[in-house]
């Protein structure tokens, strides 16, 4: 049986156990042909992560667009604890969210809890955190969300804008309301106790700012749902409206389902990061990436490969955006016409395309200010 909480993913996921566990809902037909009309509306296609089913769940999507069409606007959070390097397993939602925010033309808070893994982790210092937070800012920076709606949130340089509203969460929640949430327990350190309500914040500070209640749209991975599930419960007691969530599944490692349903920073075998070079990118997948073809050259040309379990296939799935490309592989494989090593290829040619652009991109950064100006999160209006 898998293990999923916001500080462990191991083994093979099952996302239908996660559904009825966590009681998130799954994007519905007709959720997806709301999202597909604004997006045509908008002129543009509605996004291969949504049509693929990797965003998958959500919990009041559905009422937040009604919402929206009866013109009550919403703004999107989401955030990265700055614990490691940046890998691809991180990128595609930011890259989704930047999706979001040019379709909607909302404000996105984008929140770096720099105490959380410090906290969680046993072997983290402060200081490497800090090295993090400022690498990692450069990576988000550097996707291009637009600069006059999207404000970076530190935890620990914020502090005085959110410890005020993260006491009045906290006073709601009980140990043991977090304790059953994220396998707390007596022993565990005070700071990981009081965290979540650090999380809960950015999902009703802007509403505090703006004096009006504002909806929120938080995209994220399935892991982080127990936060919000807890800041749903409460958050109406403290004045504001339950926020909305999109939620995705996890970028398998590169050595296959089996082994890690989700690329992990502290595997550099597991991950592709977005400070690779094009030999290590090459490298690691030719060594390592999990393949569903067969074991010899003429197996694989009259039987076929298995793209559901191979890990570049999967991982086109993700970053691969025209479905007539991704179909013809997906066909060309399983009939043994592509091998595994021609795979291999094409993923390897994607990716080191994007890994580039991404480091170009970062390159181009001055600075961070724009992103950083603080007085802006209380920008009325
Ligand atoms: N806890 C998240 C992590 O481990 C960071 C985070 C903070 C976050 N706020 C969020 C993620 C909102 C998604 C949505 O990286």
């Amino acid at each position: 049986m898998a293990k999923v909480d916001p500080w462990n993913v191991e083994g093979n996921v099952n996302y239908d156990d996660l559904i009825k566990d966590f009681g998130v809902k799954k994007i519905s037909p007709e959720l997806k042909k709301k999202l597909e009309s604004i997006s045509k509306s908008k002129g543009v296609e509605l996004h291969h992560l949504i049509r693929r089913d990797v965003f998958f769940v959500h919990r009041d999507l559905d009422k937040l667009l009604k919402d929206f069409e009866k013109g009550q606007k919403f703004f999107l959070y989401t955030g990265r604890s700055p614990s490691g390097k940046i890998h691809l397993g991180h990128m595609f939602i930011w890259y989704f969210t930047k999706w979001l925010q040019d379709l909607f033309d909302v404000e996105l808070y984008f929140q770096f809890p720099d105490e959380e893994k410090f906290l969680f982790k046993k072997n983290l210092s402060y200081e490497e955190v800090q090295k993090n937070l400022e690498d990692n800012m450069k990576d988000v920076a550097a996707i291009g969300f637009n600069p006059e709606k999207t404000f970076f949130i530190i935890n620990t340089r914020h502090a005085d804008i959110l410890y005020p509203e993260a006491v009045k969460v906290a006073k709601k929640i009980t140990f043991s309301n977090v304790k059953s949430a994220f396998g707390l327990t007596d022993s565990s350190n005070i700071g990981s106790i009081f965290y979540t309500s650090m999380q809960a914040v950015p999902a009703f500070l802007p509403s505090v700012g703006k004096e009006k209640k504002l909806n929120c749209l938080i995209p994220h991975a399935v892991d982080q749902d127990p936060h919000f599930r807890i800041t749903r419960d409460v958050i109406e007691k403290v004045g504001y409206p339950k926020p909305a969530s999109i939620q995705c599944k996890f970028l398998p490692g590169l050595r296959g389902f089996e082994e890690d349903s989700k690329m992990s920073s502290s595997k550099e075998s597991s991950s592709i990061y977005m400070s690779d070079t094009p030999n290590e990118i090459k490298k690691k997948i030719n060594k390592y990436a999990f393949s569903g073809g067969r074991e010899t050259l003429e197996e694989h040309r009259k039987y076929g490969g298995n793209p559901d379990i191979d890990v570049c296939y999967n991982w086109l799935l993700f970053f691969e955006e025209d479905d007539k490309v991704l179909e013809k592989v997906y066909k060309d494989y399983k009939t043994g016409k592509l091998l595994s090593g021609e795979l291999k290829n094409i993923l390897i040619e994607k990716l080191t395309k994007i890994v580039i652009k991404h480091q170009e991109d970062r390159k181009k950064l001055k600075d961070l200010k724009k992103y950083l100006r603080k007085e802006k999160f209380f920008k009325k209006g």
